[in-house]
Order: structure tokens, then sequence, then C-alpha cells
């Protein structure tokens, strides 16, 4: 599995902290966000970001922009993506347990160790695999 991080210059002092994070826990990142916080367009590292995470099933996204609304509004333009901005562990379970997520989009003005909670809840879930959450999931595919 391999994570793939992308931010905006909002999300650029929590990115540094969940890199550090992410290697401290030796798994394999990518970082495909700005290095700076000097303003940069999230759209553009919304795709950049996607399209690495689509190369392999296996692959997870992490996005954070100021709200991690737009963000997740971007990366659900793009076909294969199915992105949930989160805002409570549950929800980053549930993402994954209900619907499969394989990009997860967070506020960059969170507090650290609570985005770290979100993460940890992120990558350790998986996908249900009931009957119910299958043809659902499917259902948004053919949307
Ligand atoms: C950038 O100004 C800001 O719009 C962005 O960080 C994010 O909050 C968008 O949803």
């Amino acid at each position: 599995m391999r994570i793939i991080i992308g931010n905006d210059h909002n999300g650029y002092e929590l990115k540094k902290e969940l890199v550090r994070y992410l290697k401290n826990n030796r798994y394999y990142l990518e970082d495909v966000g700005c290095d700076s916080i000097d303003s940069v367009d999230y759209p553009l590292i919304a795709k950049k970001a996607c399209e690495e995470v689509l190369r392999d099933d296996d692959n997870l996204g992490i996005l954070i922009c100021g709200t991690g609304i737009g963000m997740s509004i971007a990366a659900n333009k793009i076909k294969g993506i199915r992105c949930a901005k989160v805002s409570t562990e549950e929800e980053a379970a549930l993402s994954k347990l209900h619907n499969n997520a394989n990009v997860m989009a967070i506020s960059g003005r969170i507090d650290k160790s609570l985005a770290i909670k979100f993460v940890d809840k992120f990558i350790n879930t998986s996908f249900s695999n009931e009957e119910r959450h299958v043809r659902r999931n499917n259902q948004i595919d053919n949307l």
C-alpha cells in the first residue's frame, strides 16, 4: 500500500506533521502537495494525488486544504475516486467500512493529534464487503 498525500497552502503545516507521523510508522508515502504556505490551486493537487492513488487498488490518498471541502469536491470528479471529507474518527472509519473510500479529505485547521486519529482509522479500517454496501457503491459508480 502506498499513501499519497496532497495539500494546498492551508494544509501545509498539518501535512508536515502527518508526513512525519506516517514516515515514523514506516508507511510507503508519496507527497505530491505544496511545500510552503504560498497560495496554490488545490484542484490541481487533488488531480495529481488522485491519479497516483488510481495506479493501484491498494493505494490510499489523504488530501488537506483549508476545510477539506474543495479537495473532496475536486477528487470526486475523478472516475474511480471515492473521496470522503472526514470530520470525526467515526466518519474516518465508516468512510472505509461502508463507502470503501480510497481518499480522505481533511481540514488543515484541525489539531494534529485529531488528524492522526483520522488517519489511523482510515488506514486500519477495511471495506465491510456487505452486499448492501457493494450494491450502493456500484449504484454510485453508475450515476
Ligand atoms: C484556499 O483558499 C481554500 O479555498 C482551500 O484551502 C480550501 O479551504 C477549499 O475548500
